[in-house]
């Protein structure tokens, strides 16, 4: 196919609008080449042509069958116009219509029309001039960013247009709200985000018709209006009270700020203190039920602080730099409460730099849950031991009803392999009467789990809290893996001990002891994990730790 992209932004080459078009090109071109054809596409930059603005001679009707009087590049614009199956109108929304320059080539199209009057049929308009060519097979698509937070409302005069000189509903087109944010790329997750909806939407085009869904997702906002007004209102890099500019930083960091997401409030005020450590700049950022606020006079009690290189925290926030790997390498320091930074993406959404995924990626299913793998140790323990005729039948039963009960959940291996190794020991026990040593075995198989998982890339807990942590992104998170084979480790350890003291306790006669010591180690090791996996994170953030 041949496709002609008319780019009618003044900006030429660092359009907005035209990231869109490309998109959605690529999109098409994917659907020939999986199709066996190829597509040759041919670009006009209106803002870098030399297109004069219609005489109004009307010499193209009466005169010169079609051709215009002004020598200039329009002749070009007609040839390809000709020769292109699909026409791509690509511009910004200028005074709710297109830009002049696009305005002047669209009028300069007057040799492409015959001068007869014509009836529509569409209900457009009044009246209409045929058509010089024969331009029926021709597809156009309008792709265009505009300046406020949604499209919806401002493209009438734009459709009408089209409407008018394409035929009504024989256009496709895509417009977007926001459009500046295509060129802060420190919002670059999410704008790419929707450049691959719009590369799909080319696609889909290219082969019958953009699909609903992809449609959904085209007119789904790039931000909340609220967060994209504030970041659009500082991004002009001028004070709403004096309006002077105001340092590069200050403007950064408000920003940052409009990207709090005020549903993550859990009742707690925060306030955010930055010190940009070379640039020697601090500023606070008041966190509430309310929404952000950026001070700058250092008058507010802190309750995190981020003290960071600026070129660090810029990085960051491009995503050149993982927030978290940078943290571990020490290349910013974060104290007080470190709760705001394990829940980073939840407070600011695309802030830091990366999307957080879907906790929720294992289908439907609700993410897999710690008690699964539990369940069948704790009943072998405490049903075996009590009573060896009946405990091994009921810890079988339970064997087979957690699947069952927990089927909602997703299952980890360690469920898995916890649920094997159960009912083989209850059967063990059964088969044997041999109920202290079935117990007893199960302490060492849960140590050996849980140690051997730290040989793994997701040590035991890893495999259920990442869901908390950004799912899968958690396990790029140094910080993370480093408390999770800690704990990992420890847990091993622990029953391992508890194997071996129990099979020296046990056999001294310190069986009513042993219940009390092997119940209450867990409870005080989950004391500590919870402990631990609090403090340990913010000590190295704090800038201790190796
Ligand atoms: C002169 C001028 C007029 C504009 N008029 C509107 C408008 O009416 N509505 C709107 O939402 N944005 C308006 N904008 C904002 C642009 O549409 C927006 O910045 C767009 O993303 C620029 O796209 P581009 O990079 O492809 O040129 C206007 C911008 C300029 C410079």
């Amino acid at each position: 196919m041949n496709i002609l992209l008319i780019n009618g932004s003044p900006r030429a080459g660092r359009s907005n609008s035209v990231k869109l078009a490309e998109a959605f090109i690529e999109g098409f071109k994917e659907c020939s080449k999986a199709n066996g054809t190829t597509d040759e596409v041919y670009q006009i930059d209106v803002a870098k042509a030399n297109i004069a603005p219609c005489k109004g001679c009307f010499a193209c009707w009466k005169n010169t069958e079609g051709k215009c009087c002004i020598k200039d590049d329009m002749t070009t614009v007609i040839e390809k116009q000709l020769w292109a199956d699909v026409i791509i109108w690509s511009f910004p929304l200028y005074y709710f219509n297109v830009p002049g320059i696009l305005k002047n080539l669209i009028d300069r199209q007057l040799p492409m029309n015959l001068p007869f009057m014509i009836d529509r049929t569409d209900g457009t308009g009044s009246g209409s001039h045929p058509s010089r060519y024969d331009m029926s097979g021709k597809k156009h698509v309008l792709i265009s960013t505009c300046g406020f937070y949604s499209a919806k409302g401002n493209y009438d005069c734009v459709r009408s247009m089209f409407d008018h000189f394409c035929s009504k509903d024989r256009y496709e087109t895509i417009f977007c709200g926001q459009g500046e944010l295509f060129d802060v790329k420190s919002l670059s997750s999410r704008t790419n985000q929707y450049l691959e909806s719009v590369r799909k939407a080319g696609k889909e085009f290219a082969s019958g018709g953009i699909t609903d869904k992809t449609r959904g997702d085209l007119n789904t906002l790039l931000y909340p209006k609220e967060v994209f007004e504030q970041m659009a209102d500082a991004s002009w890099g001028i004070s709403k009270d004096t309006g002077k500019k105001e340092d590069e930083s200050l403007v950064f960091t408000r920003q940052m700020a409009a990207l709090y997401n005020r549903g993550s409030y859990d009742g707690k005020d925060r306030v955010l203190e930055i010190h940009y450590t070379d640039i020697d700049k601090c500023y606070q950022i008041l966190l509430n039920k309310d929404g952000s606020k950026v001070y700058t006079d250092g008058s507010l009690k802190a309750t995190t602080r981020i003290d960071t290189p600026w070129d660090v925290w810029l990085s960051i926030s491009r995503g050149e730099i993982g927030g978290s790997a940078a943290l571990a390498k020490k290349m910013y320091k974060v104290s007080g409460d470190f709760s705001l930074m394990i829940d980073w993406d939840k407070f600011f959404g695309n802030a830091g730099g990366g999307t957080q995924e879907e906790p929720e990626t294992a289908g439907k299913l609700k993410k897999p849950t710690m008690l699964t793998m539990l369940i069948p140790w704790i009943v072998l323990w405490v049903a075996v031991p009590i009573n060896g005729d009946i405990g091994p039948l009921i810890t079988l039963a339970v064997c087979g009803l957690v699947p069952l009960i927990m089927a909602q959940h997703s299952m980890t291996i360690y469920d898995r392999i916890s649920i094997g190794t159960v009912a083989a020991l209850s059967l063990f026990s059964a088969l044997t009467g041999s109920a202290r040593a079935a117990s007893n075995l199960g302490y060492l198989a849960f140590g050996l789990m849980w140690l051997l998982s730290c040989l793994t890339k997701e040590p035991l807990c890893a495999c259920y809290v990442k869901y908390n942590y950004g799912a899968e992104n958690a396990l790029k998170n140094p910080i993370f893996m480093k408390t999770n084979y800690i704990l990992a480790a420890a847990w091993g350890v622990l029953y391992l001990c508890t194997a071996t003291w129990t099979f020296f306790l046990s056999r001294a006669g310190f069986g009513t002891s042993l219940i009390i010591i092997n119940n209450l180690m867990p409870v005080l090791m989950g004391i500590f994990t919870r402990w631990f996996e609090n403090w340990y994170p913010a000590w190295v953030a704090g800038g201790s730790g190796k």
